[in-house]
């Protein structure tokens, strides 16, 4: 840990600046007493009970929490249904007329969905399903481009009560077919196509092999986003149905919201982790609702007439949490964009902030870094004078991205919100309150108030200040995931065994003196690439797949851009020889098996791959040989002149 983090430790160090709330911002920010953080402190449950008369219940609990480490029950014996505290209760009173969704398309059509918009379609859409046999408990699956039709799908499946599982439109349709048969879906929601920077990204060919190899799955219902000029696609009788055709079936009706209790499965939603077999994060009603509205009303500041735009997939837990979920239970307008931010050029984001006037903007440090690199040009042709907020998610920020996304997009008037959390953890739980806490660029500051985090070493015992150990949390918290769907025994191991009792985040970090965290990555076998978390696993496992390849050894490396790249360590199979069309073949391969985001950036082949006695691939030995460092200790290496082998033929092929 000490040696993969030391660098990284000591640049944060040295970062001095410091930025107050702008004390406007504090005047009327929604959390400006900063007794709320002593207050949650000295008693969680009550801080919880507090933000969840955020919700309307059907039948209010009994108990806030029920807590059986590693198992919590959130808000004991409630009612409740996420789809009629985002949509139902709106239409109700002011909000009938507001904007709930602004969506613009990636060719530049615009749709604004009122919240009386959603209510209609979100009605229309659970009545389909229904008929299609969708009821409470059965899993729907989703894999569709950023279209209306996405939240719309999603909140049909929580009004009926039958949980979720979105799979990110990029993932291969292998990716899609495990995610589906592991979750045993019914019906699987899906587009003709997407658009991506002007391609088509073939959603429902890809469903269509997908599906081939699931018996779960009894019907496919089919959006029309790009049409048949723009993308043909096959309708399978018996089982495939038109998106139009479904909602269109009969005359409107209300289609009652099922009661569902406190603990009843909202989502899963399927994460990397440190095997190759992607773990089906389960995320439950109540708890999840609460969280993700307080942390969203308080973090983010939101007000009535605010326009708040996540950059994030919805495909991703960003979007559940902070385009979908959070944002909507608290009655917000969240726009969507569809498409890539450098088409039709590279002011694509900053065009959409000033054409509908958007106030608080979040996204990913990785793009703040493509929009310095591709220069401040593009910021200044645009008014961003509507801005208010920002924030980042998804990885580390360096202090110079911050600093430009401050001073350029904020012009120096608008805090950042650096907010660190997990698909596990469901909501944001470092973060700084923008009303109170003074910011320092590259730190995601205090854990959100009720939440208890804690750095330690490998013993278990708390790091001293300035020093790198284990992040973990050591209270549970509403959005906290319940377990991994179909094999709890996982959900223990992984995170709740190397120190019992608290929760194991897979991230290094350190606390400076003066209390603030600072996040220092991954210190597991998971790679960041571009805020998108792959596991090395799955892409070992995706190239070993290949017939030529005998063995492989994927880690990640730094990356200007995408703070982590991938780079594969590949023993061919005897007889075959290493060639540039291999490596293409290998790429390809991962594509096929993954999704193009999983796609090595470096492939090097090797005779041997370095291992312990034991047979352990030292991943970490290669990580130094990749960033150019001094070897750390090789003594456990069954064969030492491997690696040292390795060493020399990487730094060849690298000048
Ligand atoms: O390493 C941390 C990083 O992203 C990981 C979680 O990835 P995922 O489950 O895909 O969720 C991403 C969006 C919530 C974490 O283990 N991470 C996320 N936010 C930050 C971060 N690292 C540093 N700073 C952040 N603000």
């Amino acid at each position: 840990m000490a040696d993969a983090t030391a660098g990284t430790i000591e640049a944060l160090l040295q970062e001095q600046r410091r930025y107050p709330p702008p004390p406007e911002f504090a005047a009327n920010a929604n959390a400006n007493d900063p007794s709320i953080y002593r207050r949650a402190e000295e008693d969680p449950e009550a801080f919880w009970a507090e933000q969840a008369k955020n919700l309307d219940w059907f039948k209010p609990y009994d108990r806030v929490l029920e807590w059986n480490p590693p198992w919590a029950k959130w808000f004991v014996g409630g009612e409740l249904n996420a789809c009629y505290n985002c949509v139902d209760r709106h239409i109700k009173g002011v909000r009938k007329n507001k904007a709930a969704i602004i969506w613009e398309g990636e060719p530049g059509e615009e749709r604004v969905l009122t919240y009386r918009d959603l209510y209609r379609e979100v009605n229309r859409a659970a009545a389909a399903l229904q008929r299609l046999g969708v009821k409470k408990g059965d899993r729907v699956a989703i894999y569709m481009g950023m279209v209306p039709e996405l939240p719309i799908a999603m909140l049909a499946c929580a009004r009926l009560g039958a949980p979720h599982s979105v799979v990110f439109g990029g993932f291969s349709p292998a990716a899609l077919r495990d995610r589906i048969n592991d979750c045993e879906a019914k019906v699987v929601i899906t587009c003709d196509g997407g658009y991506r920077r002007g391609g088509i990204v073939p959603l429902k060919d890809n469903v269509d092999t997908a599906v081939a190899e699931c018996p779960s799955v009894e019907k496919v219902l089919v959006v029309q986003r790009v049409g048949p000029t723009a993308k043909q696609v096959t309708m399978h009788e018996g089982r495939d149905i038109w998106w139009h055709d479904a909602l269109h079936a009969e005359p409107w009706r209300e289609v009652p919201c099922e009661r569902v209790d406190s603990e009843h499965p909202l989502y899963i939603l399927y994460t990397s982790g440190t095997t190759g077999k992607p773990k089906g994060v389960l995320h439950t009603t109540a708890g999840y609702l609460v969280g993700t509205s307080a942390t969203h009303r308080l973090i983010f500041d939101l007000k009535e007439d605010d326009v708040y735009f996540c950059t994030a997939d919805i495909g991703w837990v960003t979007g559940h949490s902070y385009i979908l979920y959070g944002p909507l239970t608290n009655g917000a307008t969240s726009l969507m964009y569809e498409g890539a931010p450098d088409y039709p050029d590279k002011d694509r984001m900053w065009a959409i902030v000033e054409k509908y006037g958007v106030t608080i903007y979040y996204t990913a440090p990785t793009a703040i870094r493509a929009h310095m690199r591709w220069g401040d040009e593009y910021t200044r042709h645009h008014d961003l004078s509507s801005l208010r907020l920002l924030g980042t998610v998804g990885e580390p920020i360096n202090p110079e991205a911050w600093i430009w996304y401050h001073t350029n997009i904020g012009k120096g008037r608008c805090p950042i919100v650096d907010t660190w959390w997990q698909t596990e953890t469901g909501m944001i739980l470092i973060t700084p309150l923008p009303g109170l806490v003074t910011l320092k660029p590259g730190s995601a500051t205090f854990p959100f108030p009720g939440v208890s985090a804690a750095i330690l070493d490998e013993a278990g015992n708390p790091v001293p200040n300035n020093t790198g150990g284990n992040l973990v949390i050591t209270r549970p918290w509403p959005a906290m995931m319940r377990t991994i769907y179909g094999d709890p025994e996982r959900y223990v191991q992984q995170y709740w065994s190397k120190y019992p009792g608290m929760y194991l985040t897979g991230d290094g970090a350190r606390r400076d003196d003066d209390g603030y965290y600072w996040l220092l990555g991954r210190v597991d076998d998971v790679v960041n690439v571009a805020g998108h978390r792959i596991g090395t696993m799955e892409v070992e496992s995706a190239l070993v797949s290949h017939p030529s390849v005998a063995e492989a050894a994927v880690i990640g490396i730094s990356d200007e851009l995408k703070g982590q790249a991938l780079a594969a360590f590949v023993t061919p199979r005897s007889g075959v020889k290493p060639s540039d069309s291999l490596i293409q073949e290998l790429r390809a391969q991962v594509t096929k098996e993954i999704g193009p985001i999983a796609r090595p950036d470096k492939i090097f082949f090797t005779a041997e791959l370095p291992k312990t006695r034991s047979a352990k691939i030292m991943r970490r030995l290669l990580r130094d040989v990749a960033e150019g460092r001094v070897l750390g200790d090789t003594t456990t290496l069954t064969d030492p002149t491997v690696l040292a082998d390795i060493k020399r033929q990487y730094e060849e092929t690298e000048t």
